[in-house]
């Protein structure tokens, strides 16, 4: 059994999610996936549309994703690969030579990024629809 570990906050969940889950399914028999917790992306001044509990029933409804489990802080990463038995550990090229000293316990791979896409821009473009649009029953 090859277990496969990645992270991410995975809010608004699009197709640039789904090709990373995917392929990184793909890389061996399990995928497990570190979500980040709400109080830790507000440290990482990020703020999620969807809460944790929302985010995470999305993420294990995707047919790639065999368990989700919170991500707390950036030093827990060591102790997921050993306590879930992780071979390989993957993130999208984004993220590339950031996470190179987990090497040391098991393989890590970055895979290409889905073009054109992310949270950011879909919640960029939401607001400016936003701004213009009406609404057709009102
Ligand atoms: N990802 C990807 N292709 C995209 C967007 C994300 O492969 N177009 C990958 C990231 O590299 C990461 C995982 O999906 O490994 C989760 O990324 P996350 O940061 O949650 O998604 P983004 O859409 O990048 O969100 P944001 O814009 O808030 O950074």
């Amino acid at each position: 059994m090859k277990t496969v570990i990645t992270y991410g906050t995975f809010d608004i969940l699009h197709i640039g999610h789904i090709n990373l889950l995917r392929r990184a399914r793909a890389l061996g028999d399990r995928l497990v996936v570190g979500l980040s917790s709400d109080e830790f992306n507000h440290g990482k001044h990020k703020s999620s549309l969807l809460n944790y509990a929302n985010r995470k029933v999305v993420l294990e409804s995707i047919r790639w994703v065999d368990e989700v489990f919170p991500e707390h802080d950036w030093e827990q990463k060591i102790g997921d690969i050993k306590k879930y038995g992780a071979s390989i550990f993957v993130m999208g090229h984004d993220w590339e030579g950031k996470f190179d000293f987990l090497s040391e316990f098991c393989r890590v791979q970055y895979l290409p990024r889905t073009e054109d896409i992310s949270t950011t821009e879909i919640k960029r473009s939401l607001s400016i629809v936003g701004k213009g649009a009406t609404d057709d029953r009102s």
